[in-house]
């Protein structure tokens, strides 16, 4: 069987100043030595700051978008050059606020995905559907769609992750069925296979997001073709992250 390192990643989304990071702090007492990999992808702002933080320790940075272009006028944009610039290894890109409030397209998500793999990143795509595309059956072609259009061909297993988030469980409380999960994981797993080839579309690891607790966290590991968690919510307070990363490490 492929070995997968197991990460627990967290998105910090519009939330956090200087004041804090104290809560990095405590995460990285709290974890001097995880059994999976530790990620934090903060807000632009704190990325540097974060990065000089955790540099001696086994917590990993990561940005929550790049830019499609590697520099140039855009005002307000951040590119992969510069994450990596600021320490980060990763970036979170087509989160479904990212394709939401800024209308971007898996198109957009592939260019993006391109450039950062290209400067040294290794790129979280997500996917996920709506609640009328759950309840109409449309799940699975949805996310194959995503897949297809969002992911550039130039991927290897290491520099891809793959997050399923279903849109009407991130920030709500509501998760999907253990069944449900499993269902969509495994279909992610296929469809890279069969693109990729067995060799990397067994390495890719696929994240579960959206309400990721400490209540629900072990089951939702327990479930087959689950790597590990992209959490928002839970990120934010040690006390609420720690667990899940606990979780995590002792997930078969
Ligand atoms: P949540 O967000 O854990 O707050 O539901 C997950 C995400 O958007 O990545």
């Amino acid at each position: 069987m492929t070995h997968r390192t197991k990460l627990a990643a967290g998105n910090w989304k519009m939330n956090g100043v200087w004041s804090g990071l104290s809560e990095v702090t405590s995460l990285m007492q709290a974890h001097p030595a995880p059994v999976c990999e530790v990620l934090l992808c903060p807000p632009a702002t704190l990325l540097s700051r974060m990065s000089d933080m955790t540099v001696d320790s086994a917590i990993k940075t990561g940005g929550q978008d790049c830019h499609a272009d590697k520099s140039g006028a855009h005002t307000g944009d951040i590119s992969a050059t510069m994450l990596s610039d600021a320490g980060a290894e990763y970036v979170i890109l087509g989160h479904s606020e990212r394709r939401a409030d800024h209308g971007e397209s898996d198109d957009d998500v592939r260019a993006k995905s391109r450039v950062a793999i290209e400067n040294g990143l290794k790129v979280i795509v997500c996917v996920g559907e709506t609640l009328g595309e759950r309840e109409a059956a449309n799940t699975l072609d949805i996310i194959g769609g995503q897949l297809a259009g969002s992911i550039p061909d130039i991927v290897t297993g290491e520099n891809l992750v793959v997050a399923y988030e279903p849109i009407w469980a991130i920030g709500t409380g509501k998760i999907p069925t253990l069944g449900q999960i499993g269902e969509v994981h495994d279909f992610i797993r296929t469809t890279l296979e069969k693109r990729f080839g067995a060799g990397v579309g067994r390495s890719v690891r696929i994240l579960y997001g959206g309400s990721v607790k400490p209540g629900n966290a072990s089951e939702i590991f327990a479930v087959s073709n689950v790597d590990g968690a992209l959490v928002g919510g839970a990120a934010l307070k040690a006390e609420d992250f720690s667990p899940i990363i606990k979780a995590l490490e002792t997930s078969s």
